[in-house]
């Protein structure tokens, strides 16, 4: 299987998480009441990849999880790729508490994960949503952001919304494509922030981008997961391009949690200065 080649803008994603889960599991191992504290890769790959530039192999997210001086109680690692999770197997070392599941993380998430963390667990979780695009539904986001036990990070995949979704006159676009962004950002209030409705002279509807990717981020920060999912804390996130200083994601960070706010809010400060 060719493994996936990434660049700095990934690295630098990977070096966040890594940081934050290595701070997460020291303060949790020291809750008496805590019962357990979960890591999942909702979007895991093969735990491996190749850095572009050098053409090296490199941990991915589901490696660097398992590398940090304190380990999680548990793992969930889920791919809906059976090659990507066959590397996962092979590579999956024996002594941590790891599971490994096949399919679409929205199904497996609210069938087998989620459940098991409901706020009586007594135990939290972190949780990695890293699509290449459009692929995690808004009701998955609602659904953790209801346990109040987990975390999330969440890899807002601003290049496949611009490329398939938020043309120049949204009239031009997929109807099949905008319905995949309402399901993602679960309202399709996107358009009231980013375009336009009018009539040319022929009196044929258009509908013009006026607004960024910068107004999409704030709007998908405040209304959607703040307001509407409850999270009570979500920093600002961090916005990656590429070396040609393309757009390509927004990092987000959500949380019921005062203490995971600051220390992401720093983490990403120092990450910013570089971006
Ligand atoms: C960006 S990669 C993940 C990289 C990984 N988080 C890392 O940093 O090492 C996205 C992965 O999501 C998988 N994927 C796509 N749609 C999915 C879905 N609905 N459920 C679970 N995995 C999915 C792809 O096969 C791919 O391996």
């Amino acid at each position: 299987m060719k493994l996936d080649k990434i660049g700095i803008w990934s690295e630098i994603k990977l070096d966040i998480i890594k940081e934050y889960a290595s701070a997460f599991t020291t303060i949790m191992r020291k809750q008496d009441w805590c019962r357990g504290y979960a890591y999942i890769d909702a979007f895991a790959g093969a735990g491996v990849h190749i850095r572009r530039k050098t053409g090296e192999l490199i941990p991915g997210s589901p490696w660097n999880a398992l590398e940090i001086a304190n380990p999680f109680t548990e793992y969930h690692y889920i791919d809906i790729d059976k090659k990507k999770t066959e590397i996962l197997e092979r590579l999956a070392p024996e002594n941590f508490n790891i599971k490994i599941y096949l399919g679409d993380c929205n199904e497996i998430l609210a069938k087998k994960i989620f459940p098991t963390l409901q706020n009586k667990s007594k135990k939290r979780a972190l949780c990695f949503f890293d699509p290449y695009g459009l692929h995690l539904y808004w009701e998955t986001i609602i659904e953790a952001a209801k346990l109040r036990t987990t975390e999330i990070f969440l890899n807002f995949p601003l290049m496949d919304m611009n490329r398939n979704v938020l043309h120049k006159d949204l009239i031009s676009a997929d109807p099949d494509q905008i319905e995949r962004m309402n399901k993602f950002c679960g309202s399709e209030d996107w358009q009231e922030i980013l375009y336009r409705k009018g009539k040319d002279l022929f009196g044929d509807t258009y509908q013009m981008k006026i607004g960024s990717n910068v107004q999409l981020g704030k709007w998908f920060m405040s209304d959607r997961l703040q307001k509407a999912a409850g999270f009570k804390f979500v920093p600002e996130p961090v916005l990656m391009r590429n070396s040609k200083g393309g757009p390509l994601f927004f990092l987000f960070f959500a949380t019921y949690n005062e203490t995971g706010n600051k220390i992401v809010s720093e983490i990403f400060n120092k990450y910013r200065k570089y971006l």
